[in-house]
């Protein structure tokens, strides 16, 4: 796999553009910091809201020059296409509707695209954008920040060296209690609002938003293909028409079975994400909020718990790892290997280097398109009744 400092420079900074990330909005400045940081990009051009006077506001904010402040994303997409300064790549950190009309929109211009996690509302725009990516001859990445942690590319090496033997059974869970009361109804609470919205967030809410990022820690860590799903999507909250709660029970292609739980109704918990795999020899696991460690329990030993930054670790984390052991890295580090790998592919692709895209260590279209259909086969399990429901 191929990393952000192995990458060969392409002879200036790239140049990136956004969509989302406007006022009082989360994740687009997170991806802002996280691309600085690494020196990545930088960002140049903007439509950072739906309305034309919040994106002027925080394009003022990033200090971007005016006309390249645009009033919708196709308007965007087009006129950076056209400049012989152009983006890049964008970013696509608006909210879930956006995602496919606007990756659309760079695609069709020949802009590469990191966009956000769920992919699409459907599987058809999903599969219509990996058309046209390949079409297009676009790299596409998807945002599962969490598996640019250096010890969850710690647990996949542990998987894949064998030492915990055969995969037989996978846990994963992801509680959070911020919409336990009806935040959604409170003056000003924007990330709560649209997520209830199914006209905004899709067929699901607690699912879509967190459940995929368990789907994809697991598919990340282990390579398991899911066979069949078996889902409750619970509506806790008055009025609410969206899922806050899911359990999905798995069966994988491979004999091995998985329960994931969801919530945005677990009092107590900020982000809880937590992944355990159980092996035929031993079992990993790995905590989102303490992602400094990986637990390693091996059959008959005294469990041991793995340290990022140390010489033990696998090549293949490690180098991913920015300071030593003991000096904690997080949230805005995983961001910045997503980010290191991904522009480690645009500059090659530039340079004309031959270089295949799943020879870079972030996750691609495959792992959007799974996380919808993740979404959209739970859906049918729970309307159905939670029944079994095969997965292709
Ligand atoms: N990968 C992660 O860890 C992670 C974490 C949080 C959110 N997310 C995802 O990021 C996305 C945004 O979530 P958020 O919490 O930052 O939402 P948010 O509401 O805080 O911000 C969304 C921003 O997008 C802007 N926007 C909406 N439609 C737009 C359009 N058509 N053109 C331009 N700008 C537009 C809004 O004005 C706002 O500034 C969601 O899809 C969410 O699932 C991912």
């Amino acid at each position: 796999m191929i990393e952000g400092k192995e990458s060969a420079a392409v002879g200036r900074p790239l140049r990136y553009g956004m969509v989302g990330g406007g006022p009082g909005s989360f994740i687009g400045g997170v991806h802002r910091s996280a691309i600085a940081f690494g020196g990545y990009g930088t960002l140049v051009a903007g439509c950072f809201s739906r309305n034309p006077a919040n994106s002027a506001v925080t394009g003022r904010e990033l200090h971007l020059d005016e006309d390249r402040v645009y009033a919708d994303f196709e308007e965007m997409a087009r006129k950076e296409a056209g400049r012989t300064d152009a983006i890049d790549f964008v970013v696509i950190a608006a909210q879930n509707d956006s995602h496919y009309p606007a990756a659309k929109a760079f695609l069709e211009q020949g802009i590469h695209v990191m966009c956000e996690k769920p992919l699409a509302h459907t599987l058809e725009q999903a599969l219509e954008l990996k058309a046209l990516a390949k079409k297009k001859k676009c790299l596409f990445g998807v945002a599962y920040a969490y598996a640019g942690h250096v010890m969850a590319k710690e647990a996949r090496a542990i998987v894949e060296s064998g030492e915990i033997g055969d995969i037989v059974m996978v846990m994963g869970e992801y509680p959070q209690e911020w919409l336990m009361d009806l935040l959604e109804k409170t003056e000003g609470q924007r990330q709560a609002a649209w997520r209830t919205d199914p006209k905004q967030a899709g067929i699901s809410n607690c699912l879509g938003d967190i459940g995929t990022h368990v789907e994809n820690m697991v598919a990340m860590m282990t390579g398991l293909k899911i066979r069949q799903v078996c889902a409750s999507l619970d509506v806790i909250g008055k009025g609410r028409t969206l899922d806050t709660n899911a359990q999905v029970m798995l069966r994988f292609t491979n004999g091995a079975k998985g329960m994931y739980w969801s919530s945005q109704v677990a009092a107590g918990y900020d982000n809880g994400l937590k992944v355990r795999i159980f092996g035929t020899k031993g079992a990993i696991e790995f905590v989102q909020e303490e992602s400094n460690y990986l637990k390693l329990s091996l059959k008959e030993q005294p469990p041991r718990r793995l340290s990022r930054g140390n010489g033990y670790l696998h090549p293949a984390a490690s180098k991913n790892s920015r300071f030593p052991s003991g000096h904690p890295e997080g949230y805005n580090e995983a961001f910045a290997n997503l980010y290191g790998a991904f522009t480690a592919a645009v500059r090659d692709r530039m340079d004309g280097k031959k270089a295949k895209e799943s020879d870079y260590d972030y996750p691609k279209i495959d792992e959007g398109i799974d996380g919808v259909k993740f979404v959209a086969k739970c859906v049918e399990s729970s309307r159905k009744g939670t029944v079994w429901i095969d997965f292709d």
